[in-house]
């Protein structure tokens, strides 16, 4: 299952509801929503509240991707303002062993991410453990950014894994997705691709129709 997972990073905040309306008529099912701190990561984005509210009228899959320092403590939060997943960063938490099942007991299903300085035999250990992994390709912080060439042979060691494993496991990239990335990204092993800036920058219509049509030509280029 392939998907196209915009980023409310990058959103017109001011018109944030009616963004989300333009995603779902346009065929998006899955939502991106980074939560950010400013302790894990440089920058403060926007928590439980703004979740809470657009999960009232939206019926999105709510990607919910923690860049925070000891998630744990906030696991029951936005489970209960309406997440569908939860992905922690492996490099933020106490005991990953513990979040993970902690996510798993909350009910949504869990996702494990890493920067791009973290390498993927961190997290090899635990792929049965969760439903998704995230492989950051660029700094976490910050939307906009360029996409991190030597980030691409992490997704292929981890799709390799996956498939050794014989697991059902996401692989999601985060970071610098755009025309020029896509199938680079595709092609490695990822199949749950972030977009920001990509798509929120300019008309949102036609650049959601632009970036579904051309996943779909990778698509029938790599199947
Ligand atoms: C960055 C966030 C991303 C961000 C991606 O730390 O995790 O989800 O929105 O933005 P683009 O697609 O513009 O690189
Ligand atoms: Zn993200």
């Amino acid at each position: 299952m392939y998907q196209l997972c915009p980023s409310i990073l990058s959103a017109d905040f001011n018109r944030l509801g009616e963004q989300i309306k333009t995603l779902e008529k346009e065929g998006v099912e899955w939502l991106h929503i980074d939560v950010m701190d400013g302790d894990f990561v440089p920058s403060i984005s926007f928590g439980m509240p703004v979740i809470k509210s657009i999960r009232k009228e939206s019926k999105l899959f709510f990607d919910v991707h923690l860049m925070v320092t000891e998630p744990e403590r906030y696991i029951r939060d936005f489970v209960a303002c309406g997440a569908d997943s939860i992905t922690v960063h492996a490099e933020a938490c106490e005991d990953i062993e513990r979040t993970i099942e902690q996510i798993r007991e909350a009910g949504v299903k869990v996702g494990i991410s890493i920067k791009p300085a973290t390498p993927v035999n961190d997290i090899s250990h635990m792929l049965e453990d969760v439903d998704m992994v995230l492989i950051m390709t660029v700094q976490p912080g910050f939307g906009g950014q360029k996409y991190m060439d030597e980030c691409t042979e992490k997704i292929r060691e981890v799709r390799e894994l996956i498939e050794a494993e014989n697991l059902n496991v996401d692989v999601q990239v985060d970071g610098g997705i755009n025309d020029e990335t896509m199938e680079t990204v595709m092609t490695a092993g990822a199949n749950l691709l972030v977009a920001g800036s990509y798509v929120f920058n300019g008309d949102l219509e036609a650049n959601v129709r632009h970036a579904r049509a051309k996943m779909d030509e990778i698509i029938q280029k790599i199947d």
